[in-house]
């Protein structure tokens, strides 16, 4: 947790965005895995902890956007709260610790939202939270856009103390991938790589930012069955990143080869990956679009492409057909903060675009996350990949798709390549940008 004073100005700005009405920020709840007292690990809700702080369930925020005034509601621990979880704060203990003032229980909470004439209220991206929702905001009410965007607004821009504890996610993320890489062994099962990143990222306080992608089909692109046994030479693809006990998430992927130098077409291929990602982040400043740097980065692949005699014709029109989606049908990368994608909950084209960029409709570019113009401050993540989908290749084939673009018959000595990614994320800077955990 940061000192009270972060919070406290937090809430001041967001209140600040809006001109009245009642801001309401819930807490998540536990969620049972079968009965109460057996939960799922309690995450909390990320808008929440940015202005309230408090890593707790069942808490409630209000923030009253004329007067500025932030209130904390949430029920006391009963004696056998105590009995079975050891001793608890109490409320007015935790609402000092984030320089808020107690409001009262839940139930006050929910009085208090129904006589409100206004209440500016986020997207609900879980069952219970509409639940809180439903008792005390009218049917016909509707998650608040302009909270939405006052929140963005606050969340995109990362002050020097989250930066810190960014590159403290991304260290914690590093060692979980060189101990990953050094206990990964010919004979071996995904599953027991995997143990090792997790186990790191709990040891470290935290735990994993998001499940582990540990995989030798690394072509899949969040494969997350960790089945296979390794084989000597398996290019193995990790995408793991560790959440720290303030909150924050390293997203990072390394692949390698199995107990083994890779091979020559695997160097070649990671060879492409690693230049479109080092170009890439050579780019980063503020005021370009990320978008632009997608396509930066899918004219690289697709040079390098060209040069394995993969591809062919013109980069510029087979990246403007999007012929290079068939290797690489995902973005260059997203917002990372509190969330690995950061804000997600709030709405992907709100976060990632604006008037003036627009998302594709594009097969593969659609997914990219964030077009818009980079600002200093934002976090970001820059993940440039290559893949061999047999699915893929083979519909496209049928169809005749870019065969202007693509030689599909050189694709057969590829079929069960895998995939590679490389993944950092870095901070956008006043010149340029820093890549994150280098300090
Ligand atoms: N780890 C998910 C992603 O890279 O977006
Ligand atoms: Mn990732
Ligand atoms: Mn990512």
């Amino acid at each position: 947790m940061f000192p009270a004073p972060t919070y406290t100005q937090r809430r001041k700005q967001l209140a600040d965005r809006l001109p009245t009405g009642l801001i309401l920020l819930p807490g998540n709840g536990e969620a049972p895995m079968n009965y109460r007292g057996n939960a799922y690990p309690f995450r909390q809700d990320s808008t929440f902890r940015y202005f309230a702080g408090l890593n707790r369930p069942d808490l409630l925020l209000t923030i009253d956007a004329e007067t500025g005034e932030g209130l904390l509601y949430g029920d006391e621990a009963t004696l056998d709260d105590t009995i079975w979880m050891g001793e608890q704060p109490s409320l007015a203990e935790l609402a000092q610790q984030v320089g808020l003032t107690v409001g009262g229980s839940r139930n006050e909470a929910f009085g208090a939202v129904a006589m409100a004439e206004v209440v500016h209220y986020l997207p609900l991206y879980r069952e219970e939270r509409r639940r809180v929702l439903r008792r005390c905001v009218n049917h016909s009410a509707r998650p608040s856009e302009e909270l939405i965007r006052a929140v963005i607004s606050l969340r995109s821009y990362k002050s020097a103390e989250e930066i810190a504890e960014m590159d403290r996610a991304v260290q914690i993320s590093m060692e979980m991938h060189r101990a990953a890489r050094a206990g990964a062994k010919p004979g071996m099962r995904e599953a027991e790589v995997a143990g090792i990143l997790e186990g790191l990222a709990i040891g470290a306080g935290g735990r994993l930012a998001y499940s582990a992608i540990v995989s030798r089909d690394g072509h899949i692109l969040h494969n997350h069955a960790h089945g296979n046994v390794l084989r000597q030479g398996d290019l193995l693809l990790i995408d793991a990143g560790a959440e720290t006990d303030t909150g924050y998430a390293g997203d990072i992927t390394r692949t390698f080869a199995v107990g083994a130098e890779m091979t020559e077409q695997q160097r070649a291929v990671y060879d492409i990956v690693a230049e479109a990602k080092r170009r890439v982040i050579e780019e980063i400043k503020p005021g370009v679009p990320y978008r632009e740097l997608h396509d930066l980065s899918a004219r690289i692949i697709t040079d390098g492409l060209k040069d394995l005699g993969l591809m062919k014709g013109s980069t510029e029109d087979a990246v403007a057909a999007g012929a290079h989606a068939l290797f690489y049908p995902h973005g260059l990368g997203h917002m990372i903060g509190l969330d690995v994608h950061d804000m997600e909950d709030l709405g992907e084209d709100l976060v990632g675009y604006d008037a003036e960029f627009r998302r594709s409709e594009q097969f593969g570019t659609r997914n990219l996350r964030l077009g818009r113009r980079l600002e200093e401050g934002f976090t970001i993540t820059v993940e440039p990949g290559i893949y061999f989908i047999p699915i893929l290749t083979d519909r496209w084939r049928a169809e005749g798709m870019h065969t202007e673009f693509i030689d599909y018959d050189a694709l057969a000595a590829y079929r069960d390549f895998g995939g590679i990614r490389l993944e950092d994320n870095v901070v956008v800077t006043a010149d340029n940008c820093r890549t994150l955990g280098s300090v």
